[in-house]
């Protein structure tokens, strides 16, 4: 099967797929924590990859930065290639002065400033939630790892240079976790198309503290989210 943007040579997808936003970290993932693995997929560089996780059969594909990015790849993974599980492993500022970085961050839903749900032509406004099978699933492997996780709503946003400053002091106000830029896109396609998604995203950078890491230790800080979502398949 191939689609305009995913050509799979006849290699499998897994119905379960992990998806960091950069393809080379689905590079590093497939060959630091798979077996066993096949390359499905390098249009567009877009790396993705079929491998084995204790046993168990698993994908790991980039999606690109923000929600029509993201979207594409989703919407072609859940029609075309039968995927059903859609963990999206990425990164977020952080919005309250309690997360540090490395901290992971569970969106159980996803706000908003994009106009995405426009298609739907819907009477009044979405909330692009978390499959809670995922949900629960996750937060009960991070308990098992003793790993700590924040759970709650995050905002994915068009923008990462906002021309407005003030904007996330608003969302803050909301008890907005942090900011990324694809969950809601994800979360929306797979409503829309029975399929079952979670994000899970680790504090790369507080916006309100100002504590950063570097590129180095944003890699490294990323091996807990893999943990979570490898062992949740
Ligand atoms: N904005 C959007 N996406 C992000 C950010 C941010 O500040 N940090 C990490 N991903």
């Amino acid at each position: 099967m191939n689609t305009p943007h995913i050509n799979t040579d006849g290699n499998k997808i897994a119905e379960s797929i992990l998806l960091p936003g950069d393809p080379l970290r689905a590079k590093f993932i497939a060959e630091n924590f798979l077996t066993d693995v096949v390359q499905f997929n390098s249009v567009r560089n877009m790396f993705g990859f079929t491998g084995k996780y204790n046993e168990k059969e698993v994908s790991v594909m980039g999606t690109g930065m923000g929600m029509p990015s993201i979207g594409i790849y989703s919407y072609e993974l859940i029609t075309k290639f039968g995927v059903k599980n859609l963990i999206r492993i990425g990164s977020c500022g952080a919005l309250q002065e309690n997360l540090k970085v490395y901290d992971v961050i569970i969106a159980q839903g996803a706000s908003t400033n994009s106009n995405y749900a426009s298609q739907y032509g819907l009477p009044g406004t979405f909330a692009p939630i978390a499959s809670y099978e995922l949900l629960s699933k996750a937060v009960k492997v991070a308990n098992d790892l003793n790993i700590d996780v924040h759970v709650g709503n995050i905002l994915s946003s068009d923008t990462f240079y906002d021309d407005n400053a003030e904007a996330h002091l608003l969302w803050k106000k909301m008890g907005i976790l942090g900011i990324e830029m694809e969950a809601a896109a994800l979360y929306m396609n797979a409503a829309r198309l029975g399929a079952k998604a979670l994000s899970i995203l680790t504090v790369s950078d507080n916006i309100i503290t100002k504590e950063e890491t570097t590129a180095s230790e944003r890699q490294s800080a990323f091996v807990n989210m893999m943990k979570i979502s490898l062992e949740m398949i």
